[in-house]
């Protein structure tokens, strides 16, 4: 039997701009204030390996955001593919879409660079985290 992807279609926030609110709501607690952010590197998240998504599925100039685990992978060239932390540093909201190679915090529109994860625009004064992806086959996983 072929093991179902963590990550699928249905919690793949693809660069719309469209957000449930249960996830705002969820991301911006007062318990994040100070923007602390989940272990993404890998321990407490999911395994090693673990699917996120199609390389195709990652617009090149652009970029996925994933609630569940939370990371935002980009592609600014293709076959280039990175990974960042989706909390943004400032007040924990889930950053929600990935345009010209800029990561966009909806919250109070922190801008993140889809290259490295540094500000671009605050009032985020830390960069978006690394996540560790790689690439195997066709798809991008868990390091
Ligand atoms: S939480 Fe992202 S800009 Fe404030």
């Amino acid at each position: 039997m072929a093991k179902e992807p963590l990550v699928n279609r249905r919690n793949v926030l693809a660069g719309t701009g469209i957000i449930t609110a249960g996830v705002v709501v969820a991301a911006c607690s007062p318990g994040t204030e100070n923007g602390a952010n989940p272990d993404i590197k890998g321990a407490g998240v999911a395994p090693s390996g673990t699917f996120l998504t199609a390389v195709a599925d990652v617009p090149v100039g652009g970029g996925l955001v994933l609630s569940d685990p939370p990371i935002v992978i980009t592609q600014p060239t293709s076959g280039q593919i990175n990974g960042f932390t989706a909390i943004c540093p400032h007040a924990g909201c889930l950053v929600s879409t990935v345009v010209n190679d800029e990561i966009i915090c909806p919250c109070h529109g922190s801008k993140f660079s889809a290259v490295d994860g540094s500000v671009i625009q605050g009032p985020a004064q830390q960069a978006l985290e690394t996540a560790d992806v790689n690439v195997k086959g066709t798809n991008v996983v868990l390091a």
